[in-house]
């Protein structure tokens, strides 16, 4: 799918270690890490991202001692009530991808009326992860190909699928540009398909740090590379 500005997704990496390196619990770097995702949302439609898709939870992040969870969880909740007003206001329309079976009843709520509060938004396509695999997601549209047609889809309609198996309402372009926080490189199971031709950026700043300004000049190194998909330079 084209369109004409930038789809910029970015791994949150550690909140944990901010918090941990100020003696303080892991969950006030997460709280942290939600003021950095205001931050973020405003800066990008002023770089030319149209598309923005946050990671924040992790299929595998279930694994993670209930008390972080729940702290989690607790962080979305009043994310999701705070901020569609404003997000409304500034016309960014936020979608949730991932599954929506093992959210609670009351989080599944209010990720319905945020979604609709702010489905007029035109400027930025805000998606946050919450309960995403990428790997299922392949998975889940593998068992689709083999229950609609019994043939090979074309790459176009799989991307479909994969999308709506993460509960995309619709399809999203590719990924031009993955940011990681906190220093690994690595892809963690987040859009995997997606970041076929990805440029991708490692930064060691830890996500309640990370600011506009370093956005920004992620954004500026990314415009500075070739993307050849493939193809020879020229
Ligand atoms: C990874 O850091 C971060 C997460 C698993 C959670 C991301 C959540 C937020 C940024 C806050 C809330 C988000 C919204 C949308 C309101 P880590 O805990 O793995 O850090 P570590 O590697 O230092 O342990």
């Amino acid at each position: 799918m084209k369109q004409s500005g930038l789809h910029v997704a970015i791994i949150m990496d550690g909140n944990g270690r901010w918090a941990t390196q100020r003696g303080r619990p892991r969950a006030v770097g997460h709280r942290a890490g939600a003021d950095s995702v205001r931050r973020v949302v405003e800066a990008a439609p002023g770089l030319g991202i149209t598309t923005l898709t946050l990671y924040a939870f992790s299929s595998d992040n279930w694994a993670r001692p209930p008390l972080e969870v729940q702290a989690l969880f607790q962080l979305f909740r009043r994310y999701l009530k705070r901020e569609p007003a404003e997000l409304a206001q500034s016309g960014v329309r936020l979608s949730i991808i991932g599954r929506r079976d093992r959210l609670p009843d009351d989080v599944r709520r209010l990720i319905a009326l945020a979604e609709r509060r702010t489905a007029a938004g035109s400027r930025l396509h805000l998606r946050v992860a919450i309960d995403y695999s990428a790997r299922d997601a392949i998975v889940a549209a593998a068992a689709r190909a083999r229950r609609e047609r019994g043939t090979a889809p074309t790459r176009e309609v799989f991307a479909r699928w994969l999308g709506e198996a993460m509960n995309c309402t619709e399809p999203a372009p590719d990924v031009d540009l993955l940011i990681r926080t906190g220093g690994e490189q690595r892809l963690s199971d987040f859009l995997l398909w997606e970041c076929a031709y990805a440029e991708l950026v490692f930064t060691r700043t830890m996500w309640p740090d990370f600011s506009a300004a370093e956005l920004a000049e992620a954004v500026g190194e990314f415009q500075g590379r070739e993307r050849r998909f493939g193809r020879v330079a020229g």
